[in-house]
């Protein structure tokens, strides 16, 4: 890679990104101008309604699918500016992902399809199925490196695609809805080890970021920040949630029917907590 990586400063940075799908009368404008900057060893998570450009982001951010305009840079380099071959191999160095339906081959064996980033990286067999079992390991699946991916829970499944993901130490983790098709004790145990992976550092010591897209108020307090989306744009305010003891609850300012236990502005939980 011939630009210089930069070492300070935000690791992501998303400048005015717009993307449209289709064209005239069928095109579907699904970001309008969005820009995000993501610090080093930052889990950020991406909320919004179903359509409103959470996946279309993480794509972009990720190097799978080219902006209509905007700047997107991760780690120093902007996707722009390499070449298809440039950015495959650099996806492939640099990006882990891990998606709602896992995404496991279904005909391989658990540890060859973690394997699999590793030899597409060139690394020999060998190599790539010892650092399979290692990553297997640390996800608590050592005992199933050989058992097919429809021989596990879906909670398994998950870990696997996130040993998968982690197998190359990427610096940017992206999971997309990751807990969606887990309950709350298995989406727990697959963000336990996400969040885990958020204060890890990549291939090359430097801190890794990690993109969290969901629905799941379950999963909010593994967050360091939370970001909305609505309608293909990053809602102005810095967030609706506010961090409470770990826990991300919505700040309504006018008490909202969906506030359960009661509308409670920041200051107003504050005070409350002050006694
Ligand atoms: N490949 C595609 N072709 C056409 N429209 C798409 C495509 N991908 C996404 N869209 C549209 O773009 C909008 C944003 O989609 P998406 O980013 O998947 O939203 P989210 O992940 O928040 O549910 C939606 O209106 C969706 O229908
Ligand atoms: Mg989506």
């Amino acid at each position: 890679m011939s630009s210089s990586e930069a070492s300070a400063g935000p690791a992501i940075r998303v400048r005015d990104v717009t993307k449209t799908f289709g064209q005239g009368a069928a095109a579907v404008p699904a970001l309008r101008g969005v820009s995000l900057e993501i610090d080093p060893g930052q889990l950020v998570m991406l909320v919004g309604p179903s359509g409103c450009g959470k996946t279309t982001l993480v794509s972009i951010i990720s190097g799978v699918l080219d902006a209509d305009s905007g700047e997107v840079s991760v780690f120093g380099t902007r996707w722009s500016d390499l070449t298809p071959d440039e950015r495959t191999a650099r996806r492939g160095e640099v990006v882990g992902f891990v998606f709602q339906q896992f995404n496991l081959i279904p005909t391989l064996t658990i540890e060859e399809n973690v394997a699999v980033p590793l030899i597409i990286r060139g690394e020999s067999r060998a190599v790539a199925a010892r650092r399979a079992r290692e990553v297997l390991a640390s996800v608590g699946l050592d005992g199933r490196a050989s058992a097919r991916p429809a021989q596990l829970s879906g909670g398994m499944q998950q870990r696997v695609a996130i040993a998968r993901a982690l197998v190359g130490d990427p610096a940017l983790l992206v999971c997309d809805e990751p807990t969606a098709n887990l309950d709350a004790r298995t989406g727990q145990s697959a963000m336990d080890l996400i969040h885990a992976a958020s204060r890890g550092r990549d291939a090359r010591g430097r801190p890794r970021c990690v993109i969290v897209v969901t629905h799941d108020a379950r999963i909010f307090h593994y967050a360091d920040r939370i970001e909305e989306m609505e309608d293909g744009r990053l809602k102005a305010e810095p967030s609706h949630f506010v961090q409470e003891e770990r826990k991300w609850v919505p700040h309504y300012e006018n008490g909202g029917d969906e506030g359960g236990a009661g509308a409670r502005t920041g200051a107003a939980a504050e005070k409350e907590q002050a006694g």
